[in-house]
């Protein structure tokens, strides 16, 4: 059998995703309640069921790009603080504070302390490297970035603060799970039914002690 150019194999991917985009019920809601990427029901849905975002509450949203996180935390959160961090550029959003930064390299405490003078109440994860399709590689690759995130919760988030970050589920887990009982308690794991039920993506909830 012959084999497909890089090309042709590329291009056989692209139609294979944008036919699954445009028959996926989460993008097109997402489309016609104009929300930024089809991930703001995962976070409509987290807090449906665990309620942390209240009026008035302090979020720092980690891996905000394009921004529909912050749009649902922006809408519910009217007389709260938003402020999200992506290594990409995010277009403006009225009432959030966006900041470019590779969380990776940089810590961006100082600015969050600026921005939040004092604590946050909330801290919400939803980084996600560029995944390579190797499970093991991609599950060890997006425990480093929910290292980054409990890293920055040390020392932004307030006692009794919501920690909810995204995990691709796989061996590293246990580990990790051990490292988090020292600064949180109530772990709990969630997939929203918005999370495409192939992929091994699901959230990590937790409180601050
Ligand atoms: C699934 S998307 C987030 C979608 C977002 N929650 C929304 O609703 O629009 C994951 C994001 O994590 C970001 N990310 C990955 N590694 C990062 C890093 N080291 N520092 C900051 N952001 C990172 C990516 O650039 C990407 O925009």
């Amino acid at each position: 059998m012959k084999k497909l150019s890089f090309k042709k194999k590329f291009k056989e991917k692209s139609k294979k995703w944008l036919r699954r985009q445009i028959t996926d019920i989460y993008y097109i809601r997402s489309k016609k309640e104009g929300f930024r990427s089809r991930s703001s029901f995962k976070l409509i849905e987290l807090n449906n069921k665990f309620n942390f975002l209240q009026k008035k509450t302090k979020v720092l949203d980690l891996g905000a790009a394009p921004g529909g996180w912050a749009q649902v935390a922006r809408k519910i959160c009217s007389e709260g603080k938003i402020m999200g961090i992506d290594l990409l550029n995010i277009k403006e959003l009225e009432g959030v504070f966006f900041l470019k930064c590779d969380l990776q390299k940089n810590d961006a405490i100082r600015s969050v302390e600026d921005y939040f003078q004092g604590k946050v109440d909330v801290l919400l994860s939803d980084m996600a490297p560029n995944t390579i399709g190797h499970a093991k590689a991609d599950h060890l690759r997006i425990i480093n970035l929910v290292e980054v995130a409990i890293d920055l919760s040390n020392k932004v988030l307030k006692k009794e603060g919501i920690f909810i970050c995204k995990i691709f589920q796989g061996g590293a887990q246990g580990e990790l799970q051990k490292k988090m009982k020292k600064n949180f308690y109530n772990l709990k794991y969630f997939k929203p039914k918005s999370s495409r039920p192939e992929s091994s993506e699901a959230y990590l909830i937790a409180k601050k002690i």
